[in-house]
């Protein structure tokens, strides 16, 4: 019965016809993969932004076969010498990519073997593309993870010169956007440097597990040949080899991990966008920003419109999705590997590359931000920014803190009806509220005794600013 022979045996002559040659796993197929589908399911498109570390990755795997007798000194010198002119065709745009090799993985591979014959189809002993995807995208993310550091601490030295320019100049601090008491703008500065030096720290926690391998896992359950594991990890720089190869091929949480460190950050620009944004407008007027980093309408010939910190504090959403991507990815997922895994790349890819963008903006444009003491000084006279200074200065007449409070209520209720700050009424007026306020409350309702009184550490006095920014610059050399 033909029927049943051509079940029992799929592989006849006619569909060997219709093998996919092209395939690097076409031997149990018996005809060739739909058109649609093989676009749908390529990665190429997208990973080949790979290149470098796949190549990096299969130089190690290479070495380490050759160091176990898998490879012979001629093969892993072919493959070697193979791998660099590839480099250099991808480097040069003369690689030409395919769409039925899929992936960066295979486009590789098979190029090796068209450039060096059989060594070339030696290379993938003791390896699938499961282990090896998963080493591609932990060495890539760990070079990604000390760019992004160095370009967090490049805004961070930002920060700390425009809070060593600023350490005295004064402006209102807030709480619910109503003005709460005087701040200096340095101490604004660095508050942000704290945000930041917590992100620093959040990355290096997250590349800690970024920097353990996969490879030698294989595709799920290890290898039968006697591959040295710890060799292959020293020369790639991994911390050391996975214990589990189950683990190893299906893990993406180091990818998350970093997503959701990203996701803070730009949360933190996000909310110094908010500020710059706030402060450039007429009606603060605290900053300028400088003019490259702006841009104007095409209507109202007045505008210069804060751009880059808008834009950064819309690409937020990005970065967000990008990390909701991908724990829905990996949530209900069986072990080990399974293709849904291949979409784990263009979020990464694009939150590490908005990150990258938002950061360097950020860290081009904050030196160069001005600041109007004038505006500021004034805005920090309204609102009676010093109203907990007068209560303080009670305290310390022997008042207890309530009532003291109540006093000062009372005269700002006074100051309110009389359009006066409290450093602007006479000591008579003050005196209606307690007789305990002597002529050296003026000293207390300055501004610049305000700031100057908060003198611990944390606090904004000028004093204590400059203190932070030794600390803080000691920190980030190290
Ligand atoms: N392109 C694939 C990915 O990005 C590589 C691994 C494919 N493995 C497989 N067994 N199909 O995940």
């Amino acid at each position: 019965m033909p029927d049943n022979k051509k079940n029992s045996n799929p592989a006849t002559l006619q569909d060997q016809k219709d093998k996919p040659a092209d395939k690097l796993w076409g031997g149990r197929f018996s005809e060739s993969t739909d058109a649609f589908v093989e676009a749908f399911t390529a990665s190429i498109d997208f990973d080949k932004r790979l290149y470098k570390h796949d190549i990096e990755g299969s130089r190690a795997h290479a070495q380490m076969l050759n160091k176990v007798g898998l490879l012979s000194d001629k093969e892993v010198t072919d493959i070697l010498q193979g791998l660099d002119e590839i480099q250099d065709e991808i480097e040069n745009g003369q690689f030409k990519w395919s769409l039925k090799r899929e992936d960066i993985h295979m486009n590789i591979e098979a190029r090796l073997t068209d450039k060096i014959g059989i060594a070339g189809k030696k290379l993938h002993t003791g390896r699938s593309r499961n282990d090896q995807v998963a080493t591609d995208i932990r060495l890539w993310l760990r070079e990604q993870i000390d760019l992004i550091s160095n370009e967090i601490r490049r805004l961070q030295t930002g920060l700390l010169s425009v809070a060593e320019q600023e350490a005295d100049t004064i402006l209102p601090g807030f709480t619910h956007l109503q003005v709460a008491q005087p701040i200096t703008f340095g101490h604004h500065m660095m508050a942000w440097f704290e945000m930041l030096e917590r992100n620093h720290g959040r990355l290096q926690d997250c590349r800690t597990r970024v920097n353990i391998m996969p490879l030698g896992s294989a595709a799920l359950a290890g290898t039968t040949y006697p591959i040295d594991r710890e060799y292959a990890a020293e020369l790639l720089g991994f911390e050391r080899p996975c214990n589990n190869s189950l683990d190893g091929v299906s893990d993406r949480d180091f990818a998350i991990e970093f997503l959701s460190a990203a996701s803070l950050i730009m949360m933190h620009l996000s909310r110094f966008s908010e500020e710059l944004v706030l402060w450039a407008s007429a009606q603060f007027h605290f900053i300028d920003l400088p003019d490259r980093f702006c841009t104007g309408s095409s209507i109202m010939p007045q505008k210069k419109n804060p751009d880059v910190p808008e834009l950064v504090r819309g690409k937020t959403g990005r970065v967000y999705g990008d990390l909701m991507s991908l724990l829905t990815l990996m949530k209900s997922q069986p072990l080990a590997y399974n293709k849904d895994n291949q979409e784990d790349k263009e979020p990464l890819f694009d939150a590490v590359d908005t990150l990258m963008g938002s950061l360097r903006a950020f860290a081009d444009m904050t030196p160069h931000i001005k600041t109007n003491k004038d505006k500021m000084r004034a805005a920090a006279m309204q609102g009676f920014s010093t109203a907990t200074d007068l209560a303080d200065y009670l305290v310390g007449k022997n008042l207890p803190f309530r009532d003291a409070h109540e006093v000062v209520g009372n005269a700002v209720a006074y100051g309110v009806n009389t359009g006066k700050d409290l450093s602007e009424m006479s000591l008579d007026e003050l005196r209606q509220f307690s007789d305990k306020i002597t002529e050296d409350v003026f000293n207390v309702l300055t501004l610049e005794g305000s700031v100057a009184a908060r003198n611990h550490p944390g606090g904004t006095a000028p004093d204590q600013v400059r203190r932070q920014i030794a600390a803080a610059k000691d920190k980030i050399k190290g």
